[in-house]
């Protein structure tokens, strides 16, 4: 794609996300403040702070512009893209409570504010809520794909978890994670969408081979991020993986190309001085001297290219608005800061 189409692509898409995020809310504080009454009233504050906080809302974009391409574009198409944010803020409440993240979309993490037990009880609420409304807007198929999803999920971090200090983890186990705990997340935002506007099953299956491959290239990005980011944009706190010893691909990409010495000298910061300020700033040399950030960069460069062409099966005359919307996403997700 030359350079004029993929600005063009970017200034649609920022519309996009503003225009989305208005109907979005709308549709939030309907369904929760009608769910919600006569609940207790820490449940419904916990539950505001939760949702009100900013995001970028990448995934319910992704439902209504997949929705949009196949087809179908009416008002409960909002609240069908919600649930997906409500999945999404569920996942991101348990995970910052697995990684200890105190931090989160600039604020305080729902656990490090309200507390672990209330953090926990408001993901389980948000997580049934989801299904409740993936539920009755698309039936027992969606609810497959979406049940399907979140299973994936909770493996992804199961195997996460048993690489967790291991720099031996081999890249095709790093890109198994990732898929699990966050593309299938993305790609069921999309197929749901999709299904919906009544798609066929190639479309269904192409729509998914884009999500799922924009999903892993999204957590590639948040993995650099996660060392090269600044606080003020991601809204958390860099240097968290190394802490929690998470072994990501710009590190993996490094100790490819490195001496034997080195990579024990990495093996013993990582298993007994991760936590310190130092050993980052050593980590973070290591990675750029051997071009990790770049490797790791053009991985996802690979998996956005992917996802582009997994729509060449829409026909451009026809769909040309919604076909930018989806491409000027995979160009935003690449370029990201935040
Ligand atoms: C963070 O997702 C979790 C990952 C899967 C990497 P986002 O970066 O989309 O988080 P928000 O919704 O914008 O805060
Ligand atoms: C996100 O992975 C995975 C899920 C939300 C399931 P990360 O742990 O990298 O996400 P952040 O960096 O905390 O947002
Ligand atoms: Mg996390
Ligand atoms: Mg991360």
């Amino acid at each position: 794609m030359n350079k004029n189409t993929s600005e063009q692509n970017q200034n649609v898409l920022s519309l996009l996300l503003k225009e989305i995020h208005t109907p979005i809310d709308i549709a939030m504080r309907e369904d929760i403040s009608a769910s919600l009454e006569g609940c207790d009233p820490d449940l419904i504050e916990i539950i505001n702070y939760a949702l009100f906080g900013g995001g970028k809302k990448v995934r319910p974009v992704l439902v209504a512009a997949c929705s949009r391409l196949c087809g179908r574009d009416d008002i409960s198409l909002y609240r069908l893209a919600s649930a997906f944010e409500y999945l999404h803020v569920a996942s991101l409440v348990h995970d910052d409570i697995i990684d200890n993240a105190s931090k989160r979309r600039g604020r305080l993490s729902l656990a490090a504010k309200y507390g672990q037990e209330k953090a926990i009880l408001a993901g389980d609420w948000l997580l049934s809520r989801s299904m409740f409304i993936i539920a009755e807007l698309t039936g027992p198929p969606g609810l497959s794909i979406f049940c399907k999803a979140t299973e994936g999920m909770v493996n992804g971090e199961f195997l996460q978890n048993r690489y967790v200090r291991d720099i031996s983890l081999h890249e095709e186990n790093y890109f198994k994670i990732i898929e699990c705990k966050t593309g299938n997340l993305i790609a069921s935002a999309c197929q749901v969408g999709a299904l919906y506007a009544g798609a066929d099953k190639q479309q269904l299956a192409n729509i998914g081979l884009y999500g799922q491959c924009l999903g892993s290239a999204f957590q590639i990005i948040d993995d650099i991020l996660d060392y090269q980011g600044e606080e003020k944009n991601t809204g958390k706190t860099v240097g968290n993986d190394l802490v929690e010893g998470k072994i990501t691909l710009p590190l993996l990409r490094a100790l490819q190309k490195s001496s034997e010495n080195e990579r024990l000298e990495v093996e013993r910061l990582i298993r007994h001085e991760r936590e310190l300020p130092q050993t980052y700033q050593k980590i973070f040399t290591f990675i750029n001297t051997y071009q990790g950030f770049e490797s790791a960069g053009t991985t996802a460069n690979e998996l956005i290219e992917r996802a582009k062409n997994s729509l060449s099966l829409f026909d451009p005359a026809q769909h040309a608005e919604q076909l930018s919307i989806l491409l000027g996403l995979a160009d935003y997700i690449l370029a990201r800061n935040k």
